[in-house]
This record gives C-alpha cells, sequence and structure tokens, in this order.
C-alpha cells in the first residue's frame, strides 16, 4: 500500500531544486518550434494547498520557496522558478504550490504534449480534477509509471523530457529507477532523462549518482543539494539530487550561479553544500 503523500513535502528544498532544473530543461526544448513530449512517471496531485491540510503539518515549505519568495536577487534560473510559482498565486499571498506536472503545463505549448502517470488511488483523482480542463495535451494513467513509460517510448516526435521522481519510500524505488532508464534509453537513447534523488544515509542513497553514471558514462549532469548535516538519528532528508542523462548543453552554466545561490538562501547549518559535476557526450 502506498502511504507517501507529496503534499507533506510540497515546496521543500527538494521541491526548488528539481522543479527549477526542470523549467528550464523544458524551456530548452522550447527553443526550437518542432513539439516535445513531457512524461513524468511519478506525476503526484499537480497542485498542493500550503494554506491547508497536509502542507501545514510538517511546513516544509517555510525552509524551500518561502525563503526565495520575496529575493528579487536570485540567479535567472531561480528567478524563472519563482515567477511560475507565483504565476499560481495571482495576488501575491504564497497558498499554492505547483507539482511538476503543473510547471511543466505552464510552460509547454500548443505543440507539445504531456503524458503522466500516478498509482496512488487518491493522488490520480485529484491529479485528474487539477487537469479536468487540459485538453487533449495532457493523458494521464493510473498505474505504474516505471511499467507504463515503456509502451510510450520513442515518443513520436522524438524529442522528450522524462522526469522519474519515485518517493524511495520503498527502498526498491532505488534499483527500479536504474533499470527504468537502462530500459528507456535503449528505446529512446536521444531522450533527456532527469532522475530525482533523496540524499539521506541510506546506502541505497549514497551510491547512487555512480550507479547512474555506470549506465551512461558520457552525456550526464549531476547536480545536488545539501542543506544540513546528516540527522543524528539516521532518517529524514538532508539534501537531494538531480541526475540528468543527455541533459542540454547550456543548464550547467546556469546552475553554476544558481547552486550557490541556493546554498545560501536554503543552507540551514554549516553543512550546506552543493556539487556540480558533468560530462559531455
Ligand atoms: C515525489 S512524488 C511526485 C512529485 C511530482 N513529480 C512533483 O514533482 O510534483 C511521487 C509520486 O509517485 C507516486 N507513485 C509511487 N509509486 C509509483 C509508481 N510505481 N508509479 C507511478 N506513481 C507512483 C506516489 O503516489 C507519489 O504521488
Amino acid at each position: 500500500m502506498l502511504s507517501y503523500r507529496h503534499a507533506f513535502h510540497a515546496g521543500n528544498h527538494a521541491d526548488v531544486l528539481k522543479h527549477a532544473i526542470v523549467i528550464q530543461m523544458l524551456r530548452y526544448l522550447g527553443q526550437k518550434d518542432k513539439p516535445y513530449w513531457y512524461i513524468d512517471t511519478h506525476a503526484g496531485a499537480g497542485v498542493y494547498s500550503l494554506t491547508e491540510g497536509f502542507a501545514t503539518k510538517t511546513a516544509e515549505y517555510e525552509t524551500g520557496i518561502a525563503r526565495l519568495w520575496d529575493r528579487g536577487d536570485a540567479p535567472p534560473l531561480i528567478t524563472d522558478y519563482i515567477d511560475e510559482v507565483k504565476a499560481l498565486n495571482p495576488d501575491d499571498d504564497m497558498r499554492f504550490y505547483p507539482g511538476s506536472p503543473y510547471l511543466a503545463y505552464r510552460v509547454m505549448r500548443e505543440q507539445d504534449r504531456m503524458r503522466l502517470y500516478e498509482l496512488h488511488s487518491t493522488e490520480i483523482d485529484v491529479l485528474r480534477h487539477n487537469f479536468r480542463d487540459a485538453g487533449r495535451r495532457t493523458m494521464i494513467y493510473e498505474g505504474d509509471g516505471f511499467d507504463g513509460i515503456k509502451a510510450i517510448l520513442p515518443p513520436p516526435p522524438r524529442r522528450a523530457l522524462v522526469l522519474i521522481d519515485p518517493s524511495y519510500e520503498d527502498k526498491r524505488d532505488y534499483a527500479r529507477t536504474l533499470t527504468c532508464v537502462e530500459e528507456c534509453l535503449k528505446r529512446f537513447s536521444t531522450g533527456t532523462y532527469a532522475v530525482w534523488y533523496p540524499i539521506v544515509t541510506r546506502p541505497e542513497s549514497q551510491r547512487f549518482a555512480e550507479q547512474l553514471k555506470a549506465i551512461q558514462p558520457k552525456g550526464w549532469l549531476h547536480a545536488s543539494l545539501i542543506v544540513k548535516a546528516p540527522p543524528k538519528d539516521g532518517f529524514g532528508l538532508y539534501g537531494s539530487g538531480m541526475f540528468i542523462l543527455n541533459p542540454p548543453y547550456t543548464l550547467a552554466a546556469e546552475l553554476k550561479s544558481a547552486l550557490p545561490f541556493l546554498v545560501d538562501t536554503l543552507g540551514e547549518d554549516s553543512n550546506a553544500s552543493f556539487k556540480l559535476e558533468h560530462r559531455a557526450d
């Protein structure tokens, strides 16, 4: 049974890193007229309330998006992200947080398409409700995104960003993600694949980036953000990473200014740090 609900974590430091990068990669794909697909294997609910329900219990957004809300001095990649979150809150009152499907939907153009997978029986209903007016550009599948994606690759336009964003509460998600990336690359080797992962003390997390590098030794980018020291009891998220296969060539330069800014604004103690590494094709 699935217990994870993303609303508890909406807008936290990990969402900031993930969503700022996703927006930038879609902007890059949008520079050419040719259509692209956005595929989200683990879509979540699409939009989250920050003033009611789960998010208010943990208030993780207070050390995430809330710290960026009034920062007029952010680097371009972060400013773009803040502007997109603000677009969902037109009165400048921080009430809703956009998930990856919503952000993608806003950035996509008329010719682009979105394919979303969600397994949780309640989240899928909320997702469908949030996208009830999205029209034929969007297709939502109730089911396992790791399996489902195989049937739709390669996408007809041969251009796509795939976000693989499990919760990793089930530690088998690490191995399933690695297998999924390998299988996707066999079907569609030129796609851009973005894998989000949590930085926690468990060994699966610590070795994950190296395992992803081994899948494709060239043509990747790895960005991570640690916001505090590892918790003494060994439990809990203290950072996160995005590993991107076939990244836009512009992304590393954009992250070079964005990541130090995120360390300054989202860092919670002197252990806050970032990593940025990439290997071109
Ligand atoms: C981290 S959340 C997704 C957040 C979302 N991508 C975003 O950035 O806004 C992970 C989601 O995956 C769902 N999920 C878990 N296992 C899944 C699977 N095998 N296939 C599809 N969805 C799954 C969970 O119910 C949860 O809503």
